[in-house]
């Protein structure tokens, strides 16, 4: 069994290495990685998943160190690292003029969007290949984020992926510029709050559509191919619903009302209905904690 696991994982490695793509889990939602250094390679992550070429690349690493030699660090970047890392945080930094970065990854920015994950199949990925591994979520560009293998192989049915369990998080990490004020560019299971609380000063929040510096947060993502309506009490005809708490439809994000529960169940119910029907409506998710990250993913998939 173990050996079977480090077969599989060096196969992945030598594809990584060979310049070819590798679906991997982690604990935010699934990634399609590629070698961050060859442009070859990551510009393989856009044809494929037909991602507009300015909207750059998170990369990932194994530790803090490797993180250091392609960011340059701050006080509040090391703060953050030494809380968060490994974890669903990304950081943006002044891309190290020295790195070993591909200008396909940062769609030509001089700053570099970062993060060390905590799965451990992405950590024993990124430690094989002895790569930084830039990983957008494994999903055609604009559809729901995969957070699971199954969802992967639906899409990209000749991907090499490696399994994992389902997403624990099931939402892409937070990301937070630290290039200047501290800003956060899109709301994850990390707050606004354990942010400020971390960093001993404010945190603010930019609409990542109106902000130069993440042009990918387009208004329209994360969509399904259903029509979908927000703040939904009742179901109108034709619609499938997805309730809340006590709002019961045909699925429920979390009977309990957990915010937590609802992330990791979101983008896998949402595709599980936009098999069924045509119509999407989804109870009101209180907008408050992780929360905001739930009802950010909604706004634009129904936008
Ligand atoms: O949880 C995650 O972050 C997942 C897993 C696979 O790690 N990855 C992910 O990647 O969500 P992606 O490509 O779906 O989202 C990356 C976001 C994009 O909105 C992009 O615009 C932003 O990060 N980004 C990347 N580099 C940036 C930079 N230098 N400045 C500002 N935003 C940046
Ligand atoms: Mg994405």
């Amino acid at each position: 069994m173990f050996e079977m696991r480090v077969n599989i994982i060096s196969k992945a490695a030598q594809l990584i290495l060979a310049g070819d793509l590798v679906a991997f889990p982690t604990e935010t939602v699934y990634g399609l990685g590629a070698d961050a250094t060859s442009d070859i390679a990551c510009a393989k992550i856009y044809q494929l998943k037909g991602r507009p070429s300015n909207n750059p690349l998170i990369v990932h690493v194994a530790t803090i160190e490797a993180a250091r030699k392609i960011g340059m660090f701050n006080e509040a970047a090391e703060t953050l690292a030494a809380k968060f890392w490994p974890g669903p945080l990304t950081l943006v930094l002044p891309l190290n003029l020295g790195a070993n970065i591909s200008k396909t990854v940062t769609a030509g920015l001089n700053t570099i969007a970062i993060r060390v994950p905590s799965h451990e199949v992405a950590l024993e990925v990124i430690r094989a290949s002895g790569k930084p591994i830039a990983a957008p979520s494994a999903n055609p560009s604009g559809y729901v984020s995969p957070t699971s293998a199954a969802h992967v192989r639906q899409n990209f049915p000749d991907l090499y992926i490696l399994n994992g369990s389902n997403s624990e998080y099931g939402l892409e990490s937070t990301i937070i510029d630290l290039t200047s004020k501290p800003t956060i560019l899109r709301y994850g299971f990390i707050t606004p709050e354990s942010l400020s609380e971390v960093l001993g000063q404010e945190v603010v929040y930019t609409h990542g559509y109106d902000y130069l510096k993440a042009p990918g947060m387009m208004i329209k993502h994360y969509s399904p191919r259903a029509r979908m309506r927000l703040n939904a009490t009742t179901l109108e005809q034709n619609e499938m619903g997805l309730g809340f708490s006590n709002i019961n439809f045909d699925m429920n994000l979390s009977e309990s009302g957990s915010l937590i529960e609802a992330a990791a169940n979101l983008f896998n119910m949402l595709q599980i209905l936009d098999s069924k029907t045509k119509a999407i409506a989804v109870a009101p998710i209180p907008n408050n904690g992780i929360g905001l990250a739930i009802n950010d993913r909604l706004k634009r998939a129904g936008a």
